[in-house]
């Protein structure tokens, strides 16, 4: 079988090094070795191996019969989007780490690689080297999914795993993971919430069987937190983490990416740096963990070519999936229930009777010598949390508490 891998960047070079790394083991369990034909690339690469499989005419892959199977490792929407169909279109079957890609166009290239008998495969665009996508295809079938909650972003969680221990605040631990090259020179994308956003909606499409747009999903990123949420996070005894999380509830669905408390036994609350975790909880099966490296070249590299050997054994043929074109609504956030954590303006003593007559029974939790001090309110929904805040007046800062 031979590949082109479109993209010679962090995952696109892994995903040559694997192929030639495990070559033989790859081979058999292919049941024909693997060989990277050609690399398409804008840019040279002097002295690398690559250099002379390197292309920069797209139509060379696409015109060549002898390639089966195309690696888009590129990133962004276009022109990995045009590539990508031109592939299909051509009769190869494409894998993809392109969670943009997925997100946004998800949809029309699975209808576009079944109307051309091939395959769309995309385990390596959420959670990096974490098989997730495959277990919700294949293994869990036999499940209705009630939850997905993931940590899906490496870059966040490094930088609240090192605010939380170091009670850092964000500007110096952002600063810190960019001169490590753990975080993007531009990072909005991480800390807004926006890339965890998009793996949220490709894992709640594939659990819900319908296109969950990640336009239609509320999302929170870390620009709010600061070292004093820390602080009374570990007087509660819990953890920030960036959640991004989706739950069936009857007939309705909900989607959310938000900084979330979650306490010690929550089974997310372990996973801390760069590593994603990923819970998933099926109405047979009930919990379910995944746990690994969600970026880093060759862990990534290593899911994309799984996808390959996958590609490889079923030649002529389109694996399936469980998206459908039909699009899920999701349920208003208002409407979604759970306890929130609320630091307040004030001393304690002076607002303890307003905050009890508006939001009922909480626990409080202070930190001395501040002029504020922070409390749990019972179980509520979204749309009655903000009535009441607005009511209450002071808020200086809300963190939703996982369920
Ligand atoms: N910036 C992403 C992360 C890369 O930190 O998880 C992997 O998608």
């Amino acid at each position: 079988m031979k590949i082109a891998i479109m993209g010679y960047g962090t995952i696109g070079s892994g995903v040559a090094a694997v192929v030639e790394k495990n070559r033989d083991s790859i081979a058999k369990k292919a049941g024909e070795p693997i060989e990277v034909k050609y690399v398409l690339d804008l840019r040279e690469f002097p002295g690398d191996p690559v250099q002379e499989k390197l292309v920069h005419d797209v139509d060379i892959i696409m015109e060549d019969p002898e390639v089966g199977i195309v690696v888009e490792t590129m990133g962004g929407v276009e022109p990995a989007c045009t590539f990508v169909k031109k592939a299909l279109q051509a009769g190869k079957s494409v894998t993809t780490s392109n969670k943009a890609l997925v997100a946004k166009k998800g949809t029309e290239l699975l209808a576009l690689a079944k109307e051309n008998h091939v395959s769309f495969l995309f385990e390596a665009s959420v959670g990096g080297g974490i098989p997730i996508i495959r277990p919700l295809n294949q293994c869990l079938t036999a499940d209705e999914i009630m939850e997905i909650t993931g940590i899906l972003n490496g870059t966040t969680n490094y930088i609240l795993t090192k605010m939380d221990r170091d009670g850092a605040d964000l500007d110096a631990v952002l600063k810190r993971a960019q001169e490590k090259g753990y975080a993007e020179k531009d990072p909005t994308a991480d800390i807004e919430g926006f890339d965890a956003c998009r793996k949220i909606a490709i894992l709640s499409s594939l659990a819900y069987g319908s296109q969950v747009d990640f336009e239609d999903i509320y999302t929170e990123g870390i620009t709010g937190l600061s070292a004093l949420d820390f602080k009374y996070a570990k007087e509660l005894g819990m953890a920030i983490k960036l959640l991004a999380t989706s739950r069936r509830a009857g007939d309705s669905f909900y989607a959310m990416v938000a900084p979330m408390m979650i306490g010690e036994d929550h089974p997310l609350h372990g996973v801390n740096g760069v590593f994603n975790g990923i819970l998933v909880e099926g109405n047979m099966a009930d919990k379910l963990m995944f746990y690994g490296r969600g970026a880093g070249s060759l862990p990534t590299a290593s899911a994309v070519v799984a996808d390959v050997v996958e590609m490889a054994k079923n030649p002529g043929e389109t694996l399936l999936t469980s998206w459908s074109s039909e699009k899920l609504p999701l349920a208003d956030k208002g409407t979604w229930e759970r306890q929130f954590f609320v630091r307040m303006e004030g001393k304690r003593a002076e607002r303890r009777i307003l905050v009890e007559e508006i939001f009922g029974e909480v626990s409080y939790v202070e930190i001395p010598g501040l002029d504020e001090f922070g409390f749990v309110t019972p179980r509520m929904t979204e749309a009655e949390y903000e009535a009441k805040a607005a009511q209450a007046g002071g808020v200086i800062h809300m963190i939703r508490m996982a369920q």
